[in-house]
């Protein structure tokens, strides 16, 4: 496990974004594992300058994203769908046919996590995963739970994600309850992981994930047997890593 502790957010974000342009220099058509939430926005507000300016190319890159909420139209300006396309995909060179993200609003669950499994696996497998972490050490939406779930897979989320998530709902009670995540088993199969965390709120999560013992109750712990990670943290998430 790499760990590389930057200055602020800023450069957390230049960082994790400059990880992402050597991937895609070196594979024009690689495949990269996306996560939303506040932490990414700063890499992607980068790789949109990047692109711009010419240095990086994604027409020929294939994109998966970790989750998508259950039951929440891809218009409502909440769902993953509605973020990506405002903080990435509406802004760069992808074709759209290469953006994958769960459908949350499926009839058929089982059939939908099956698909996604599949394309994955079609597609080669994931070169590299950006995740986020909860403050209960969540990856994707896979909350601490008693085992560890393979593939993609419908949860329920914990009371204390639905209180951070309501931060972008108007009221708590139109936050959904359940979710479509790849499991942790997809997320470990990726070539390569980049995990992005600021502020002191996830200093907790951090620490047990890069020294706390690998269990289901801490999804990220699982991290620790991955052979090639890095984790981006800015001074307050690494505070207790000595
Ligand atoms: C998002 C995701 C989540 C977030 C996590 C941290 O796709 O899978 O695991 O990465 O909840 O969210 P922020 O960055 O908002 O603190």
């Amino acid at each position: 496990m790499r760990i590389i502790v930057c200055e602020n957010y800023e450069e957390v974000s230049k960082k994790a974004a400059q990880m992402i342009l050597s991937q895609v220099t070196l594979k024009p058509n690689s495949v990269l594992g996306l996560a939303t939430g506040s932490t990414p926005i700063g890499m992607y507000e980068n790789l949109v300058s990047l692109n711009k300016k010419g240095d990086i190319d994604f027409s020929e890159v294939r994109t998966f994203n970790l989750d998508e909420y259950y039951n929440l139209p891809k218009e409502n300006d909440q769902s993953y769908h509605y973020f990506m396309y405002k903080n990435l995909f509406d802004h760069i060179n992808i074709n759209p046919e290469n953006i994958h993200i769960p459908n949350g609003m499926t009839d058929d669950v089982d059939a939908e996590c099956e698909r996604y499994d599949e394309l994955i696996k079609e597609a080669g497998g994931v070169d590299i995963q950006v995740l986020g972490i909860g403050n209960n050490a969540h990856i994707g939406f896979n909350e601490p739970t008693i085992n560890f779930e393979k593939g993609t897979h419908l949860v329920q989320l914990e009371d204390s994600t639905i209180e951070a998530n309501s931060r972008f709902f108007d009221n708590i009670e139109d936050v959904p309850k359940k979710a479509i995540t790849m499991g942790v088993g997809s997320i470990f199969k990726s070539k390569k992981i980049m995990l992005v965390a600021t502020g002191e709120n996830k200093a907790e999560a951090i620490y047990n994930t890069v020294y706390g013992k690998v269990v289901p109750e801490v999804p990220a712990s699982i991290l620790q047997f991955h052979s090639d990670i890095v984790l981006i943290l800015d001074k307050e998430a690494a505070k207790f890593l000595k």
